[in-house]
């Protein structure tokens, strides 16, 4: 069996997933359940969650894009009667698991939301505007499978300019590139679901077996880092999956894992070693392009875990204040923005362009943007199925990542252009 048909196999069960790991961080005892849900011809990535520990809010950094005086990313969702840019009808790149109209999901309601930062309004990516400023142009997205959720929303957008042509994609169609011929624009999403090298298998009982070599980078994006004028990377979930740890090919601990003489070193340990080699490796390149890394993303369960019914059901965005996030997401959050300004600063002296990519807050306050039961067409909720509270619906929030993208490279070529005269 091909790995891609193993992998269909396994998709298409009941998702079950490894037994409950307990985590101690600064002083928060914390459970985090994983559990991995699948549908259709690839697998979508699901990490369920429950936290204890205590709530401490943080704010969106200083360090988010103040273009023009303008901090995008400190605002609130505001009431927006226009809708989305697209629909299930008119675009034909929504992945079914995000596809929560056609799947039946019945509220409308998180589809009339639209970000307003505090200081400026944020305009809806113009299509045309953005195709005719990256022609010749290519952009990488580099992580996991919450870029497959924005590379698609980008698609639906675009796509009312100029279709595009799927050029590459991997036996699993994980790392996947689109192609856009009039403008000879390249869009790709290279999948490096830990920015380090990663081997990862699965075991009969369809657990994770993944070594992490916490001194080598995922060749998949290192490798064709030249070719990209613009980057989008981040890390995200697949960090608190069970996993042990190697350097110069040697085991030098785990997260949770049963081994009693391996030492636990906690995924924020793995995590940190991964975003220093990756700003090492964007600082000391030749090739500069503009790169902005993506924080960390929540995931929105409520009233359980994943395999106790843990839903996400609300219809509405949260108000400011009114949820801060929890311990565990709050702290990985402030490692990224730790480890950014560390690599930042350097940068700077090196004409290395970093931005700072601060969805946290701002998809924080969407837990009413998820498919919930509806990442399956037309669930029987009386047979509590599981919940994907962690991706998007499409049309959804992460159509507003894209927006503000748009805005950050339009202001990044006017700035270049203003430049040359
Ligand atoms: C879009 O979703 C609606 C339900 O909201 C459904 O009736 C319709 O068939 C869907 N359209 C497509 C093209 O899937
Ligand atoms: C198309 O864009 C690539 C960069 O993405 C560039 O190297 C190439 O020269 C362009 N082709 C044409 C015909 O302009
Ligand atoms: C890595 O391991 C090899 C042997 O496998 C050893 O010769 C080398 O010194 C090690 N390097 C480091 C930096 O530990
Ligand atoms: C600065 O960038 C150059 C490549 O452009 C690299 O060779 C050098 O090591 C970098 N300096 C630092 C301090 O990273
Ligand atoms: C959400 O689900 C929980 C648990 O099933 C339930 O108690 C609650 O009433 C639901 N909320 C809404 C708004 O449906």
């Amino acid at each position: 069996m091909s790995m891609a048909e193993e992998e269909k196999e396994k998709c298409l069960g009941d998702g079950s997933s490894s037994s409950p790991p307990s985590t101690t961080i600064a002083n928060h005892t914390l459970t985090k359940v994983l559990g991995f849900a699948f549908l259709g011809g690839f697998c979508a990535y699901l990490v369920f969650s429950a936290s204890g520990g205590s709530f401490f809010p943080s704010d969106p950094s200083d360090d988010g894009d103040v273009d023009g005086g303008c901090n995008f990313f400190a605002g609130s969702w505001i009431s927006n009667p226009s809708g989305p840019a697209y629909t299930n009808a008119s675009c034909k790149y929504i992945d079914p698991p995000n596809d929560c109209m056609t799947n039946g999901r019945p509220d409308r309601e998180y589809l009339y939301w639209r970000w307003k930062p505090q200081s400026c309004d944020l305009p809806r990516a113009n299509a045309e505007k953005f195709l005719n400023a990256m022609r010749n142009k290519a952009w990488g997205l580099v992580g996991d499978s919450i870029f497959r959720n924005q590379l698609n929303s980008w698609l639906c957008l675009l796509s009312q300019v100029e279709e595009a042509t799927d050029i590459y994609h991997d036996e699993d169609y994980q790392s996947r590139t689109w192609y856009f011929p009039s403008y000879n624009f390249t869009l790709a999403l290279l999948w490096a679901p830990f920015l380090l090298k990663a081997e990862v298998s699965r075991d009969a009982s369809r657990n994770y077996d993944i070594k992490l070599h916490l001194d080598a980078l995922e060749s998949t994006w290192t490798n064709q880092y030249s070719n990209f004028d613009y980057i989008i990377i981040s890390g995200g979930q697949w960090f608190l999956k069970t996993t042990m740890y190697l350097e110069n090919n040697t085991i030098v601990g785990c997260h949770n894992c049963p081994e009693k003489d391996v030492k636990d070193l906690g995924f924020d340990y793995a995590y940190r070693k991964a975003l220093q080699l990756s700003f090492n490796f964007i600082i000391e390149s030749d090739h500069k392009p503009l790169v902005l890394f993506r924080t960390w993303l929540a995931d929105h369960f409520e009233y359980g875990e994943w395999y106790s019914g843990g839903v996400c059901n609300r219809t509405e965005p949260y108000k400011a204040g009114e949820f801060n996030g929890d311990a565990t997401d709050n702290m990985m959050w402030r490692l990224e923005v730790e480890e950014f300004k560390k690599a930042a600063a350097i940068g700077s002296k090196n004409r290395t362009r970093l931005k700072l990519f601060d969805t946290y807050h701002l998809s924080l306050l969407r837990p009413d943007g998820h498919p919930g039961p509806y990442r399956k067409l037309h669930p029987d909720l009386s047979k509590k199925p599981q919940n994907d509270c962690l991706h998007w619906c499409l049309p959804g929030p992460v159509d507003t990542w894209n927006d503000l993208a748009t805005v950050i490279a339009l202001n990044e070529e006017d700035s270049r252009s203003s430049s040359m005269k």
